[in-house]
């Protein structure tokens, strides 16, 4: 008998969804390549995290410690925060989704702006939610926009603070007047992604405003400056009555060993993160400034990543340099799925990457 869907159907939404594709990590005959399309840290992992990942493995049979106690301790201890207000996850991206599960359903709206990270809309439409882009203002989300868009149905409003792929931030007192001007019945979720690359003393993470409110919720990974991608950890401070509704629907084990070991690694490791931290403050502004000296419009980033805007003609735009990169080994991210396809973006890569992406580049525009 043919198969078909026709019996079986998913929730309304699920079929909208174009599944994530994330950075290419690949070139086709070439053996080594950079790979500057994820936001991936440009140093990589502790050395001690790498250890403790290492030293766990003989103990792969048994079920991590489903409360991440350490790591959630270690996290508190990093941050100052309070462990019971922490829930651990797979990533961000695991705690984005639980949240949007749990807190939007079947005609709810989910609100984020034009371009912000893409799982809010993948989120949306999981849940059977509606999701909702507001229109930025200079590739930076307009606060009185996204204020405007909320209605009786609005749930959850995302914002990735700094935004990817933009690179663009809200100052603290812009991240006050969107809360202000929200519901309390609406969530406020602010995704602290790049939080710890920012240095701008305009800038805080979120952690304030979840002090002081029931509706915001914080997320952070290790996926970043922390530079532990591939085991998916992230963590969100929450109010202590989200905590008890995300641990209600969470897996039980959702983070592995592997990962709760080298996440307590990786936060004690003060040094390798300062390393991490310096290595970008110094790349961003140089990547920035000499491939503005080149021509594209390089638009400001807080992150560790850098949104490289292209002429739209023929052979110079955007999917030209893309191919003139790769040609070059060099792999960057297009922006079509961010709206956004006259541009590329690019991570801060190491000092040798960086300067193979501007001699690369000073190529192309030539
Ligand atoms: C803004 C933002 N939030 C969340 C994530 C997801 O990170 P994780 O690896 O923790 O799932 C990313 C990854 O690129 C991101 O850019």
């Amino acid at each position: 008998m043919a198969i078909t869907r026709a019996a079986l159907r998913p929730r309304p939404g699920i079929l909208e969804i174009e599944p994530y594709v994330g950075g290419k990590a690949e070139l086709a005959g070439l053996d080594r390549i950079a790979k500057l399309s994820a936001n991936e840290s440009a140093l990589g992992p502790s050395e001690r995290a790498i250890a403790a990942a290492a030293a766990a493995l003989p103990e792969l049979h048994r079920y991590p410690d489903g409360n991440a106690t350490e790591l959630r301790q270690a996290i508190g201890r990093r941050f100052d925060l309070d462990p019971a207000r922490i829930v651990c996850g797979a990533g961000s991206d695991e705690l984005i989704q639980l949240l949007t599960r749990a807190y939007a359903g079947p005609g709810d709206e989910v609100l984020y702006s034009a371009h912000g990270f893409l799982m809010y809309k993948l989120s949306a439409l999981a849940a059977g939610a509606i999701p909702i882009a507001v229109p930025e203002t200079g590739l930076k989300t307009d606060v009185e926009a996204l204020l405007g868009a909320v209605t009786s149905r609005t749930r959850l409003v995302f914002l990735a603070n700094p935004n990817n792929p933009t690179g663009s931030y809200l100052t603290i007192d812009e991240l006050n007047a969107l809360h202000a001007g929200l519901p309390d019945d609406v969530m406020l979720v602010i995704d602290a992604a790049y939080a710890e690359y920012v240095q701008r003393n305009d800038y805080e993470s979120g952690r304030a405003l979840v002090d002081a409110a029931a509706n915001v919720v914080m997320t952070r990974t290790f996926s970043k400056l922390f530079a532990l991608a591939a085991l998916r950890l992230g963590w969100t401070y929450a109010p202590a009555h989200v905590v008890d509704v995300l641990n209600r629907i969470r897996g039980p084990f959702n983070v592995s060993r592997v990962a709760q070991v080298a996440g307590v690694a990786a936060l004690e490791d003060e040094d390798h993160q300062a390393r991490s931290r310096d290595h970008n403050a110094t790349w961003l502004p140089w990547l920035a400034a000499e491939i503005g000296r080149l021509g594209p419009v390089v638009h400001p980033s807080v992150g560790n990543f850098l949104l490289i805007e292209f002429p739209t003609s023929p052979g110079r735009d955007a999917a030209a340099a893309s191919a003139w990169l790769e040609r070059h080994g060099i792999v960057a991210r297009a922006m079509g799925a961010y709206g956004l396809p006259h541009c590329l973006r690019l991570s801060v890569g190491t000092e040798a990457e960086n300067r193979q992406v501007v001699e690369t580049l000073a190529g192309f525009v030539r």
